[in-house]
């Protein structure tokens, strides 16, 4: 196998992610305390660590689902073109909804996810983000929680990929390329 030609640098310590988490599902735990049971809806791959760590510190009835939307492939750019690959297995009708995504970039996924579900009358539909990338918006969407602004660095590491690699670090480093010429 080649051996990759980038390094990675830690940005977000794993320490700082779950001193967040915390803070994050006290206000979600506020925001629906009132709920009979609440779905938690991740968004695969990359979600899969944030969702596991955030369902935990919840301390709420939750339902675990799962949506796969078609996302970068391999490369570092984003599709646009957003598709469901795999839907959720329970209904949504009349329920409280939370959508767990990674990271939002362009905000395409994000977008499409929303009108997607959101046509499926959910009583209340919330989205949170672990990464929040401002400065790559190419349409307007704002999710409801978000756990850090970045800059505009590719990023890899707690559930986050660079073509199906590093995402069993348990931090959230930057992607540095090493010039070999
Ligand atoms: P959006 O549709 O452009 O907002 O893209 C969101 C998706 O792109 C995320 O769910 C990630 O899968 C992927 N993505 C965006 N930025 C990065 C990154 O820095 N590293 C790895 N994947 C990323
Ligand atoms: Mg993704």
């Amino acid at each position: 196998m080649p051996h990759p030609n980038y390094a990675i640098d830690e940005m977000i310590s794993a320490k700082s992610i779950a001193a967040r988490i915390e803070e994050l599902a006290r206000e979600i735990r506020t925001e629906f305390a009132d709920t009979d049971k609440l779905v938690v809806v991740g968004l695969l791959r990359g979600s899969f660590v944030f969702i596991a760590d955030l369902v935990r510190e919840l301390d709420l009835a939750v339902e675990v689902d799962f949506l796969e939307a078609s996302s970068y492939g391999d490369g570092m750019e984003s599709t646009r073109e957003v598709r469901i690959l795999k839907d959720l297995r329970g209904q949504i009708e009349g329920r409280d909804v939370l959508i767990v995504e990674d990271i939002v970039d362009t905000g395409h996924t994000l977008a499409h996810v929303t009108k997607f579900l959101g046509s499926r009358k959910p009583a209340r539909m919330k989205t949170i983000a672990l990464l929040d990338k401002p400065a790559r918006r190419e349409v307007d969407f704002k999710a409801s929680y978000i756990g850090f602004e970045i800059p505009d660095e590719f990023v890899v590491g707690y559930g986050i990929d660079f073509a199906q690699r590093n995402r069993n670090l348990p931090f959230i480093g930057k992607v540095r390329f090493i010039d070999e010429s």
